[in-house]
């Protein structure tokens, strides 16, 4: 890795939800690691006189619940603490507190602006730092999902950030694109002569990417009941991790190559019509449940509202039409407050082409490969062997395993230390193009749509389940099974 400069990084919206949850703490991450160039900067603004006040004290707190290793100390964050400069500014009053706060940033740096704002306050804040000679230089935005709320309004957005910086100086974070397994994937797949031959419609019976939660609105009520699991989570993670899955081989492994392939398998995605809403989609909402032994509420009450019909829970079933995937689903799932916390892409072989064993020796599992991205991360393939223990002959599955969290223990993995880490060396290969945003809008649209014309209501689920029993069905109804860690 190159040695990074020093920079400035300006949080707008630094005393925010995101900001206390991933930022700071990503940040304190690299402090701890020596990541962090001395003479860099970061600038947190806050929105009000009380956030501003109040700020050390939270930070101490948050950083004293989340760190408790060893690498963590009470001089480590006066140290982290002497980097931060906490503003009390309202962005969308140009004035004193703008002024002082730009005059604070080293022109000869690197200037990093991460918009951690509401998509509504992008423009006033761009034109802001225009004003004030904010984007000339060496400056680049960080700006956060979701990217709008449709195409429509995503293409706005950009369009608007596209008024004040080239593309090549905009950094759209989709976080799941920092998680070590998740680069994994192409260290997997093009660097070992074993898989490529066999990723394809020939030998591929098809692929299912889930991520599992177990939280339920955490404090983003507003936010989440206009967004939904559609948007919130499959327009952006799921599909980059379908499209890490399916893409061709980049010459390279640069931004631009990355990006072109991933948007080839964006565009390749058959579109889900209003007539096939049914057969292919779920949409589910969590009721009062158990988690861990513990009673949780429903959506309902945890939003305060009588009724809403966002679905927390989503199942898809797609299809890339391209050769290689032809006729391959890939089965999508994700919703809040399920039993386990999961991140998991598995991909099912197809059965062998003839069985040679006598029918006693047990059946085959055709094989499996299952990349866990969270919590724990590994990479285990399921091969069948003949079960050593019995005399006779008796097939059994067995897995040869990578345990990547015990081999890197003690290594941090924070997706957030990383990209903001190459936003600052201005290496743009694990963020997203606004060509990728506009290609995954075009897909999941036409969804939404449907399901507001199909009138699909989200079917109820336990929280604390594995989901609603229509994303079974999905399953079922093609003869096969969603992987679960832990079988209810
Ligand atoms: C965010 C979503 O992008 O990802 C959240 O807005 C979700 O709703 C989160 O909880 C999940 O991220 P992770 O890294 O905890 O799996």
């Amino acid at each position: 890795m190159k040695t990074l400069s020093p920079f400035n990084l300006v949080i707008f919206g630094g005393d925010g939800d995101l900001s206390f949850r991933k930022l700071i703490p990503a940040l304190y991450h690299a402090y701890v690691e020596g990541n962090l160039p001395n003479g860099s900067k970061i600038f947190l603004t806050c929105f009000s006189e009380e956030t501003f006040k109040g700020f050390d004290e939270r930070l101490t707190q948050s950083l004293n619940k989340l760190f408790q290793s060893t690498q963590h100390s009470e001089e480590k964050l006066i140290g982290f603490k002497q980097l931060l400069n906490p503003v009390e500014l309202d962005i969308t009053q140009n004035n004193e507190a703008w002024l002082n706060m730009m005059s604070r940033l080293k022109p000869e740096q690197p200037r990093l602006y991460y918009l951690a704002i509401s998509p509504s306050l992008i423009e006033v804040t761009c034109s802001h730092l225009e004003a004030h000679g904010g984007f000339q230089g060496e400056a680049r935005i960080i700006v956060e999902k979701p990217i709008g709320y449709d195409q429509k309004t995503a293409s706005d957005i950009n369009d608007t950030l596209a008024q004040y910086l080239d593309e090549s100086s905009i950094y759209r974070i989709d976080h799941y694109l920092g998680k070590e397994t998740v680069q994994n994937l192409m260290a997997l797949r093009f660097s070992n002569v074993i898989f490529e031959h066999l990723w394809d419609n020939k030998t591929i019976d098809h692929v299912q990417i889930t991520i599992a939660e177990t939280v339920g609105l955490e404090n983003r009520a507003s936010f989440y009941d206009t967004a939904g699991a559609l948007r919130d989570m499959v327009q952006n993670h799921l599909l980059q991790l379908l499209c890490l899955v399916a893409m061709e081989s980049p010459a390279k492994l640069n931004a631009r190559n990355i990006r072109s392939e991933k948007i080839k398998v964006l565009e390749a995605l058959r579109p889900i019509s209003e007539a096939e809403i049914d057969k292919l989609s779920v949409r589910g909402q969590y009721v009062a449940g158990q988690h861990d032994g513990d009673l949780v509420p429903g959506y309902l009450e945890e939003l305060g509202m009588a009724d809403s019909q966002t679905e927390t829970f989503v199942a898809l079933k797609a299809y890339v039409d391209n050769w290689r995937w032809a006729n391959v689903p890939f089965y999508l799932r994700t919703g809040k407050r399920l039993h386990e916390k999961a991140a998991t892409i598995v991909i099912h072989f197809k059965a062998v082409s003839h069985n040679v064993h006598e029918q006693s020796v047990g059946g085959i599992q055709p094989n499996q490969l299952v990349i866990r991205l969270q919590p724990k991360e590994s990479i285990e393939l399921t091969l069948m062997t003949k079960d050593l223990a019995q005399s006779g002959m008796q097939l059994n599955p067995l897995s040869l395993d990578l345990n990547l969290s015990d081999t890197y223990k003690g290594l941090s993995n924070d997706a957030y230390r990383r990209l903001i880490l190459d936003a600052a060396a201005g290496d743009p290969t694990l963020f997203i193009h606004r060509d990728e945003v506009d290609a995954a809008w075009q897909w999941v649209d036409p969804i939404i749509s449907a399901w507001q014309q199909q009138k699909v209501q989200p079917e109820l689920y336990r929280a604390g389940s594995s989901g609603p029993s229509a994303a079974q069905a999905l399953m079922q109804n093609d003869g096969r099974a969603w992987f679960e860690e832990t079988v209810l």
